[in-house]
């Protein structure tokens, strides 16, 4: 059954609080004139209920899903297609619905990388990772690929190892983050600094010649951010690499350009 009137998106996690895709992708539909063809909505699911969810969207006609935590490796096995960088990363934060096939997508390195990319080519730099998870996983990948040095910092050690090793990085543990001063590139993929005044790197380590990109994005301004402008760093916030995921989903989504400077007007205002 496919409504033929109205194209549905949804977004799925659970808790699903302050999901920001809804105000991203619907300000993409107005920019375009396309408000009363498509609509984007928030939907939470519990964990007994996402196989359910996500096979329920063939009947539903749901075009397509932005899969938010905790769900971005658990709902692959319930996909009919799995792209092959998603299956590298090992995580889908995308579903496109064609015709009744889901195909899962990961765009998070995507959004990542055009957000680096305003600012450097990440080729031949030397790039600092702090954390090895998921989001981390999107990010080495991207790095990796374009041609980054990288070194992964992590507070497990193992994890940051496994990840290294994987991709053909380095890695340390938290203590030797002061090595992180003669890195051109520092990215905290943590959530230390979401809601709270704090941060893994300490302003000693920071430099003018350093661009310092913080994924977290709840405040727009971490302890991270405002320390690397007070030392005169290049900063990437990390609502930019959120706006710039959305970007590519909306684009697979509705196979139009994407109207980005509304799209970015929308987030900044739900931030
Ligand atoms: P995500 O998918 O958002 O990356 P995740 O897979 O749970 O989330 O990974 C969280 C990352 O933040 C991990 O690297 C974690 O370190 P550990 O592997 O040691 O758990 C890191 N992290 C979270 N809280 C931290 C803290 N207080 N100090 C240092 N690292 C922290």
């Amino acid at each position: 059954m496919k409504n033929s009137s109205l194209t549905i998106c949804l977004s799925i996690g659970y808790p699903l609080k302050n999901s920001k895709s809804p105000a991203i992708h619907n300000a993409g539909y107005r920019a375009l004139g396309l408000q009363a063809e498509y609509a984007f909505l928030p939907a939470q699911v519990r964990p007994e209920n996402l196989e359910k969810t996500i096979n329920g969207l063939k009947d539903l006609g749901i075009r397509g899903v932005s899969v938010t935590m905790p769900y971005k490796e658990e709902v692959m096995k319930y996909l009919d297609e799995i792209d092959s960088v998603a299956l590298k990363i090992g995580a889908v934060n995308t579903i496109v619905n064609r015709n009744g096939k889901l195909t899962g997508y990961n765009t998070d390195w995507k959004g990542a990388l055009v957000a680096l990319e305003k600012k450097t080519k990440v080729d031949g730099k030397k790039v600092a990772v702090i954390g090895a998870g998921g989001a981390a996983r999107a990010i080495v990948y991207a790095l990796v690929k374009n041609g980054a040095e990288v070194k992964i910092f992590n507070r497990s050690v193992d994890k940051a190892e496994e990840l290294a090793h994987e991709f053909g990085c380095e890695f340390g543990d938290l203590d030797s983050l002061s090595e992180v001063v003669s890195s051109d590139i520092i990215i905290n993929t943590t959530s230390v600094g979401m809601n709270e005044d704090l941060s893994l790197v300490d302003e000693s380590f920071l430099n003018k010649r350093q661009i310092v990109f913080d994924i977290v994005y709840t405040p727009k301004e971490t302890r991270l951010i405002k320390t690397a402008k007070e030392k005169g760093a290049q900063v990437i916030y990390g609502y930019e690499m959120l706006l710039y995921q959305g970007i590519e989903q909306f684009k697979m989504y509705t196979e139009m350009e994407a109207p980005a400077e509304e799209m970015e007007k929308a987030l900044l205002e739900s931030l």
